[in-house]
């Protein structure tokens, strides 16, 4: 963990600029970024156009609740490169996220687009308490997705030296922390806590290990998650996010010394909440969809985008830009019990009171007697493996999940290693239900 004494340093001029500062580079930045899209990319002509909306008539920056917003239909239909706008030959890289159903989502950037993805990811390593010089074990996958080319760049901007390990091969990933002793990992909490468990399957104590920082995000954890990872490891672990849409990793990341929620990289990425069904602009405090636009990309500009992530906007405090507080969840991963709105990362949180399970689980989904209901799949730890253990943990963890969640759930405990290990986003939920 890093001492008390520890001091950001290093903090590019814009990470202390003023509310003002930032809202006139943001209005300027909005300005270019709206006049970008309209003109070179037909859906966005299209979608302004039957709104009634030019980028004209953007003036300050409420202006922009004006313009439509963007969603993955748009993308999808606009498949693959319908959205670029510029000509093929000035775009660099090519991304893509699978997603669950039809084609993948797809996103380019210029070499700008790069570095500006590599600058923001530095400073989101940087605010993560990572200092030039260090290694950085990425194990994040490489390829379409964003996650290890994103790590990878930023690391190298820094001046830290990277191992792109990538995700998979579990036992590997081990043997490299021990034998190149790494101060940073990057990788989802969830593969984070298959490489805990592979350690400890080896008799190897975690907390010796070199790593002092854990930078994970791509999916939705809890501060009871950081805590479990930050015991196990002795490790500062901190939230990143981002979306390919956006950029891929680093449109937001926590400050090590606050871990109060992440501070979003406003200089680049504009954040509003709005109230997913109405699409009205919340007041910054009140939970609701997030939705960005993008303020300096050039291959794939993104005006309104909705994330279907929720989130709250909050006041900076480790910086002047605003944070985003940690995603409790998607919409479309809300499952709605018996009238209750309930999400995987509650579920978690109750799971982490209980001494005796393991932090590995999903959730399924069924139906019976024509009422959805809920089966919570975890693990036993070794140490409370035997039946009567198992019988005890089921019942308090329903017990906690009744009390604080408000549902009632069945609870099946698995035997220690019983649940399958994600390598990258865990799949929480596990749907059932017959489709009708
Ligand atoms: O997951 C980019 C990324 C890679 C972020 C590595 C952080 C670290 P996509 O595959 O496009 O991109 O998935 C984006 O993942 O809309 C959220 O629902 C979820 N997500 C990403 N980071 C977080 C986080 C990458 N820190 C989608 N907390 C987003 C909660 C997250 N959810």
């Amino acid at each position: 963990m890093l001492d008390k004494s520890y001091q950001p340093y290093g903090l590019e001029p814009i990470e202390r600029a003023s509310r003002d500062e930032i809202a006139a580079l943001q209005t300027e930045r909005l300005k270019w970024s709206l006049k970008h899209a309209y003109d070179n990319v037909a859906s966005y002509k299209q979608k302004f156009d039957a709104a009634g909306v030019h980028p004209d008539d953007f003036k300050c920056l409420e202006d922009l609740a004006k313009f439509p917003f963007t969603t993955k239909q748009d993308l999808r239909a606009n498949y693959p490169f319908g959205m670029f706008a510029v000509p093929q030959d000035r775009i660099a890289r090519i991304h893509a996220s699978s997603g669950t159903t039809g084609k993948p989502t797809v996103v380019g950037y210029t070499l700008n687009d790069i570095d500006v993805w590599a600058t923001v990811m530095a400073r989101s390593i940087r605010a993560s308490g990572g200092r030039p010089g260090m290694k950085v074990h990425v194990s994040y996958g490489y390829g379409l997705f964003t996650g290890g080319l994103g790590a990878h760049y930023g690391a190298e901007k820094l001046g830290c030296a990277v191992i792109p390990v990538s995700a998979g091969m579990t036992e590997r990933q081990v043997q490299l922390i021990c034998d190149f002793a790494p101060d940073i990992i990057m990788v989802t909490p969830s593969y984070m806590l298959a490489i805990l468990d592979e350690f400890r399957a080896k008799g190897i104590d975690p907390r010796k290990s070199s790593l002092q920082i854990g930078i994970f995000g791509a999916e939705p954890w809890t501060n009871s998650m950081r805590g479990e990872i930050e015991a196990a490891f002795d490790m500062d672990a901190v939230d990143i996010y981002g979306l390919s849409e956006v950029m891929g990793p680093g449109v937001a990341n926590e400050c090590v010394e606050t871990k109060d929620g992440l501070h979003i990289w406003e200089d680049h990425f504009y954040p509003e909440v709005i109230d997913p069904v109405t699409g009205q602009v919340l007041p910054d405090g009140e939970q609701g969809e997030l939705v960005f636009t993008s303020l300096s990309k050039e291959a794939m500009p993104v005006i309104r985008y909705r994330t279907r992530d929720l989130t709250r906007l909050l006041p900076g405090t480790a910086r002047s830009m605003r944070r985003m507080q940690k995603v409790t969840g998607r919409s479309d991963d809300m499952m709605i019990v018996r009238g209750v709105n309930v999400f995987p990362t509650q579920i978690e949180e109750q799971l982490l009171r209980c001494d005796g399970l393991a932090p590995h689980f999903y959730i399924e989904l069924y139906r019976e007697h024509r009422l959805d209901s809920v089966r919570v799949h975890v693990e036993a730890r070794a140490e409370h493996a035997d039946e009567a253990s198992r019988a005890a943990q089921a019942a308090l963890l329903k017990a906690h999940v009744r009390s604080v969640v408000g549902i009632g759930v069945e609870v099946e405990v698995a035997d220690p290693g019983g649940i399958e290990r994600s390598m990258g986003k865990a799949r929480r939920v596990v749907d059932k239900r017959p489709k009708d």
